[in-house]
Protein backbone atom coordinates (compact mmCIF):
# COMPACT_ATOMS: atom_id res chain seq x y z
CA UNK A 1 0.00 0.00 0.00
CA UNK A 2 1.56 3.34 -0.88
CA UNK A 3 0.98 6.71 -1.54
CA UNK A 4 2.94 7.94 -4.38
CA UNK A 5 3.17 11.72 -4.62
CA UNK A 6 1.33 13.02 -7.62
CA UNK A 7 3.51 14.57 -10.49
CA UNK A 8 1.82 17.99 -10.06
CA UNK A 9 3.28 18.16 -6.41
CA UNK A 10 6.66 18.31 -7.33
CA UNK A 11 7.95 21.50 -7.27
CA UNK A 12 11.60 22.41 -7.75
CA UNK A 13 12.33 18.90 -7.71
CA UNK A 14 10.65 18.17 -4.17
CA UNK A 15 7.67 16.28 -3.35
CA UNK A 16 4.96 17.98 -1.83
CA UNK A 17 1.36 17.12 -0.81
CA UNK A 18 -1.76 19.34 -0.83
CA UNK A 19 -2.15 23.00 0.16
CA UNK A 20 2.07 23.34 -0.82
CA UNK A 21 3.60 25.22 -3.70
CA UNK A 22 2.95 24.43 -7.69
CA UNK A 23 5.06 25.20 -10.09
CA UNK A 24 4.54 28.50 -11.96
CA UNK A 25 1.96 29.64 -9.29
CA UNK A 26 1.74 33.49 -8.17
CA UNK A 27 2.65 31.70 -4.83
CA UNK A 28 5.61 30.01 -6.50
CA UNK A 29 6.78 33.77 -7.62
CA UNK A 30 6.46 34.80 -3.90
CA UNK A 31 8.76 31.94 -2.46
CA UNK A 32 11.21 32.72 -5.13
CA UNK A 33 11.29 36.30 -4.30
CA UNK A 34 11.77 36.10 -0.86
CA UNK A 35 13.56 39.13 0.52
CA UNK A 36 14.57 38.15 3.55
CA UNK A 37 17.70 40.17 5.74
CA UNK A 38 20.68 38.58 7.84
CA UNK A 39 18.34 39.48 10.99
CA UNK A 40 15.70 37.04 9.78
CA UNK A 41 16.20 33.20 10.59
CA UNK A 42 15.63 30.02 8.82
CA UNK A 43 14.60 26.70 10.63
CA UNK A 44 14.92 24.17 7.83
CA UNK A 45 14.87 19.86 8.39
CA UNK A 46 13.85 16.81 6.43
CA UNK A 47 10.01 16.44 8.52
CA UNK A 48 10.76 14.54 11.69
CA UNK A 49 13.75 15.35 12.86
CA UNK A 50 12.82 17.99 15.56
CA UNK A 51 11.70 20.94 13.34
CA UNK A 52 9.07 22.26 15.99
CA UNK A 53 11.63 21.95 19.13
CA UNK A 54 14.09 23.71 17.53
CA UNK A 55 11.62 26.32 16.18
CA UNK A 56 10.65 27.09 19.22
CA UNK A 57 14.04 27.47 20.79
CA UNK A 58 15.03 29.94 18.02
CA UNK A 59 11.84 31.67 18.29
CA UNK A 60 12.62 32.57 22.25
CA UNK A 61 16.68 33.16 21.51
CA UNK A 62 15.05 35.77 19.10
CA UNK A 63 12.40 37.12 21.78
CA UNK A 64 14.41 37.58 24.82
CA UNK A 65 13.43 33.71 25.99
CA UNK A 66 10.20 35.23 27.05
CA UNK A 67 8.50 31.56 27.37
CA UNK A 68 5.14 33.34 28.71
CA UNK A 69 4.72 35.70 25.23
CA UNK A 70 5.54 31.80 23.61
CA UNK A 71 2.64 30.01 24.98
CA UNK A 72 0.20 32.77 23.58
CA UNK A 73 0.28 31.95 19.71
CA UNK A 74 1.00 29.32 18.08
CA UNK A 75 4.72 28.09 16.13
CA UNK A 76 2.14 28.56 13.37
CA UNK A 77 1.70 32.00 13.75
CA UNK A 78 5.28 32.66 14.72
CA UNK A 79 6.79 31.17 12.07
CA UNK A 80 5.85 30.58 8.26
CA UNK A 81 6.44 27.25 6.92
CA UNK A 82 7.10 28.73 2.95
CA UNK A 83 6.14 25.77 1.10
CA UNK A 84 2.76 25.95 2.04
CA UNK A 85 0.57 28.34 0.24
CA UNK A 86 -1.15 30.21 3.12
CA UNK A 87 1.96 30.84 4.46
CA UNK A 88 3.76 31.40 1.64
CA UNK A 89 1.74 34.66 1.61
CA UNK A 90 2.43 36.07 4.91
CA UNK A 91 5.76 36.46 4.80
CA UNK A 92 5.97 40.15 3.13
CA UNK A 93 3.47 41.31 6.12
CA UNK A 94 5.45 39.86 8.75
CA UNK A 95 7.51 41.90 11.49
CA UNK A 96 11.43 41.13 11.80
CA UNK A 97 12.68 39.11 12.73
CA UNK A 98 11.22 37.20 9.89
CA UNK A 99 10.96 33.39 11.00
CA UNK A 100 11.18 31.11 8.75
CA UNK A 101 10.27 27.02 8.46
CA UNK A 102 11.25 24.89 5.64
CA UNK A 103 11.92 21.37 4.53
CA UNK A 104 13.09 21.66 1.66
CA UNK A 105 16.74 20.61 0.24
CA UNK A 106 19.21 23.08 -0.25
CA UNK A 107 19.02 23.93 -4.26
CA UNK A 108 15.02 24.44 -3.75
CA UNK A 109 15.66 27.03 -1.51
CA UNK A 110 14.04 30.39 -2.69
CA UNK A 111 15.49 31.75 -5.92
CA UNK A 112 16.47 35.18 -3.91
CA UNK A 113 18.07 33.49 -0.69
CA UNK A 114 20.69 31.57 -3.42
CA UNK A 115 21.55 34.11 -5.55
CA UNK A 116 22.11 36.33 -2.36
CA UNK A 117 24.97 35.42 -0.38
CA UNK A 118 25.49 38.97 1.25
CA UNK A 119 21.93 38.89 2.63
CA UNK A 120 21.17 35.57 3.61
CA UNK A 121 20.06 34.96 6.86
CA UNK A 122 21.42 32.36 9.32
CA UNK A 123 19.80 28.98 8.83
CA UNK A 124 19.61 26.89 11.90
CA UNK A 125 19.23 22.99 10.04
CA UNK A 126 18.25 20.00 12.85
CA UNK A 127 18.92 16.65 11.91
CA UNK A 128 18.06 13.29 13.37
CA UNK A 129 19.16 9.88 12.85
CA UNK A 130 17.22 8.15 10.03
CA UNK A 131 15.66 4.86 11.17
CA UNK A 132 13.84 7.11 14.05
CA UNK A 133 12.99 9.89 11.36
CA UNK A 134 11.32 6.87 9.40
CA UNK A 135 9.19 5.40 12.65
CA UNK A 136 8.21 9.13 13.35
CA UNK A 137 7.05 9.90 9.59
CA UNK A 138 5.11 6.58 9.59
CA UNK A 139 2.91 7.75 12.60
CA UNK A 140 2.77 10.88 10.98
CA UNK A 141 1.50 9.66 7.86
CA UNK A 142 -0.94 7.78 10.26
CA UNK A 143 -2.46 11.32 11.70
CA UNK A 144 -2.46 13.96 8.89
CA UNK A 145 -5.12 14.62 6.60
CA UNK A 146 -3.27 15.81 3.71
CA UNK A 147 -1.50 12.12 3.58
CA UNK A 148 -5.55 10.70 3.62
CA UNK A 149 -4.76 9.27 6.88
CA UNK A 150 -2.72 6.93 5.87
CA UNK A 151 -3.45 3.19 6.46
CA UNK A 152 -0.32 0.94 5.22
CA UNK A 153 1.59 -1.13 7.99
CA UNK A 154 4.69 -0.15 8.79
CA UNK A 155 6.55 -2.86 6.01
CA UNK A 156 4.68 -0.55 3.47
CA UNK A 157 6.24 2.72 4.79
CA UNK A 158 9.56 1.85 5.40
CA UNK A 159 9.36 0.27 1.19
CA UNK A 160 7.87 3.79 0.30
CA UNK A 161 10.57 5.49 2.99
CA UNK A 162 13.65 3.57 1.24
CA UNK A 163 12.00 3.97 -2.62
CA UNK A 164 11.84 7.71 -1.77
CA UNK A 165 7.98 8.04 -2.04
CA UNK A 166 7.32 10.18 0.67
CA UNK A 167 6.59 14.20 0.65
CA UNK A 168 10.39 15.21 0.69
CA UNK A 169 11.77 12.57 -0.48
CA UNK A 170 15.41 11.42 0.17
CA UNK A 171 16.12 11.33 3.41
CA UNK A 172 19.63 10.81 2.19
CA UNK A 173 20.46 13.61 -0.38
CA UNK A 174 18.35 16.25 1.84
CA UNK A 175 20.97 15.21 4.88
CA UNK A 176 24.00 14.66 3.20
CA UNK A 177 23.61 17.85 0.93
CA UNK A 178 22.79 20.44 3.89
CA UNK A 179 26.03 18.84 5.65
CA UNK A 180 27.78 19.29 3.04
CA UNK A 181 26.52 23.01 2.92
CA UNK A 182 26.79 23.52 6.41
CA UNK A 183 30.41 22.83 6.10
CA UNK A 184 31.09 25.87 3.71
CA UNK A 185 28.99 28.23 4.66
CA UNK A 186 29.18 29.72 7.94
CA UNK A 187 25.36 31.23 8.37
CA UNK A 188 24.54 27.37 8.55
CA UNK A 189 24.35 25.59 12.20
CA UNK A 190 23.90 21.61 11.27
CA UNK A 191 22.32 20.59 14.53
CA UNK A 192 21.68 16.47 15.61
CA UNK A 193 18.05 15.35 17.58
CA UNK A 194 20.33 12.98 19.51
CA UNK A 195 23.04 16.00 20.45
CA UNK A 196 20.04 17.71 22.01
CA UNK A 197 18.44 14.83 23.75
CA UNK A 198 21.38 14.26 25.64
CA UNK A 199 22.96 17.56 26.28
CA UNK A 200 19.85 20.24 25.64
CA UNK A 201 21.33 23.15 27.87
CA UNK A 202 24.36 22.91 25.89
CA UNK A 203 23.07 22.91 22.08
CA UNK A 204 20.89 25.96 23.32
CA UNK A 205 23.75 27.57 24.23
CA UNK A 206 25.42 26.94 21.44
CA UNK A 207 22.07 27.98 18.76
CA UNK A 208 22.68 31.14 21.00
CA UNK A 209 26.06 31.62 20.30
CA UNK A 210 25.38 30.67 16.33
CA UNK A 211 22.49 33.53 16.38
CA UNK A 212 24.64 35.88 18.26
CA UNK A 213 22.12 36.09 20.95
CA UNK A 214 23.42 36.85 24.68
CA UNK A 215 21.59 34.72 26.88
CA UNK A 216 22.62 33.93 30.93
CA UNK A 217 22.90 30.09 32.35
CA UNK A 218 19.64 30.66 34.20
CA UNK A 219 17.95 31.53 30.48
CA UNK A 220 19.35 28.60 29.03
CA UNK A 221 17.95 26.42 32.12
CA UNK A 222 14.83 27.93 31.64
CA UNK A 223 15.07 27.05 28.05
CA UNK A 224 16.11 23.58 28.86
CA UNK A 225 12.72 23.38 31.01
CA UNK A 226 10.38 24.52 28.79
CA UNK A 227 11.42 23.10 25.30
CA UNK A 228 12.02 19.49 26.43
CA UNK A 229 9.73 16.59 25.45
CA UNK A 230 7.13 16.77 28.70
CA UNK A 231 6.45 20.49 28.69
CA UNK A 232 6.09 20.66 24.79
CA UNK A 233 3.83 17.73 24.91
CA UNK A 234 1.89 19.30 27.18
CA UNK A 235 1.64 23.21 25.88
CA UNK A 236 -0.67 24.13 23.03
CA UNK A 237 0.97 26.78 21.31
CA UNK A 238 2.97 23.95 20.40
CA UNK A 239 1.83 20.15 20.47
CA UNK A 240 -0.62 21.37 17.12
CA UNK A 241 -3.17 19.63 18.85
CA UNK A 242 -5.63 22.30 17.85
CA UNK A 243 -4.42 21.76 13.91
CA UNK A 244 -7.51 20.66 11.89
CA UNK A 245 -4.72 18.22 9.71
CA UNK A 246 -3.67 16.19 12.61
CA UNK A 247 -5.70 13.53 14.23
CA UNK A 248 -4.35 13.20 17.18
CA UNK A 249 -6.35 10.31 18.62
CA UNK A 250 -4.33 8.44 15.55
CA UNK A 251 -1.36 9.99 16.64
CA UNK A 252 -0.51 12.65 18.56
CA UNK A 253 2.25 15.51 16.85
CA UNK A 254 4.32 15.16 20.24
CA UNK A 255 4.16 11.72 20.29
CA UNK A 256 7.24 9.87 22.13
CA UNK A 257 10.45 12.41 20.97
CA UNK A 258 12.86 9.31 22.37
CA UNK A 259 16.09 7.76 20.42
CA UNK A 260 16.35 4.11 19.58
CA UNK A 261 12.16 4.16 19.33
CA UNK A 262 13.15 2.55 15.88
CA UNK A 263 13.64 -0.98 17.42
CA UNK A 264 10.34 -1.25 18.51
CA UNK A 265 9.75 -1.35 14.43
CA UNK A 266 12.20 -2.26 12.70
CA UNK A 267 12.64 -5.99 11.54
CA UNK A 268 16.48 -7.74 11.80
CA UNK A 269 16.10 -8.44 7.85
CA UNK A 270 14.53 -4.76 7.46
CA UNK A 271 17.51 -3.28 9.87
CA UNK A 272 20.33 -5.01 8.06
CA UNK A 273 18.71 -3.83 3.99
CA UNK A 274 18.55 -0.05 6.23
CA UNK A 275 22.11 -0.15 6.96
CA UNK A 276 23.66 -1.37 4.16
CA UNK A 277 22.09 1.35 2.59
CA UNK A 278 22.52 3.74 5.17
CA UNK A 279 26.64 2.69 5.29
CA UNK A 280 26.72 3.13 1.29
CA UNK A 281 25.31 6.79 1.11
CA UNK A 282 27.06 8.17 3.82
CA UNK A 283 30.38 6.78 2.19
CA UNK A 284 32.82 9.36 1.76
CA UNK A 285 31.04 12.08 4.07
CA UNK A 286 31.95 12.55 7.97
CA UNK A 287 27.82 12.32 8.61
CA UNK A 288 27.81 10.14 11.91
CA UNK A 289 24.42 9.44 13.97
CA UNK A 290 23.45 7.61 17.22
CA UNK A 291 21.07 5.50 16.74
CA UNK A 292 20.27 4.93 20.59
P1 LIG B 1 8.36 11.20 17.59
O1 LIG B 1 7.29 10.93 16.57
O2 LIG B 1 9.49 10.20 17.51
O3 LIG B 1 7.84 11.34 18.96
P2 LIG B 1 9.16 17.59 13.62
O4 LIG B 1 8.90 18.73 14.54
O5 LIG B 1 10.36 17.76 12.77
O6 LIG B 1 7.93 17.20 12.86
O7 LIG B 1 9.55 16.34 14.54
C1 LIG B 1 8.60 15.71 15.35
C2 LIG B 1 9.31 14.70 16.22
O8 LIG B 1 10.10 15.40 17.19
C3 LIG B 1 8.34 13.83 16.99
O9 LIG B 1 9.04 12.61 17.20
C4 LIG B 1 8.19 14.64 18.28
O10 LIG B 1 7.68 13.92 19.36
C5 LIG B 1 9.65 15.03 18.50
N1 LIG B 1 9.81 16.16 19.41
C6 LIG B 1 9.17 17.33 19.41
N2 LIG B 1 9.56 18.11 20.43
C7 LIG B 1 10.47 17.40 21.11
C8 LIG B 1 11.25 17.66 22.27
N3 LIG B 1 11.13 18.79 22.93
N4 LIG B 1 12.10 16.68 22.68
C9 LIG B 1 12.22 15.52 22.02
N5 LIG B 1 11.51 15.23 20.91
C10 LIG B 1 10.65 16.15 20.46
Amino acid sequence: LTYKVPDEHVFKGVKLHDGMLHEGSEEADIYDNLELTVDDCIVASYPKSGTTWTQEIVWLLHHGADTDKAKETTLTERFSFIEMIQQIRKVPEMLPPKLIKTHVPYSSLPRNYLNNSTTRPKVVYIARNPKDTAVSYFHFYRANRAYGLYKGSWSDFFEMFINEYTVYGCWFKHVVSWHNFAKMEPNILFLKYEDMKKKPTEQIHKIATFLGKDIDKEEVLKLTEHTKFESMKSNKAVNYSSSERIDASVSPFMRKGQIGDWKNYFTVAQNERFMMMYEEKLKGTDLTFEFE
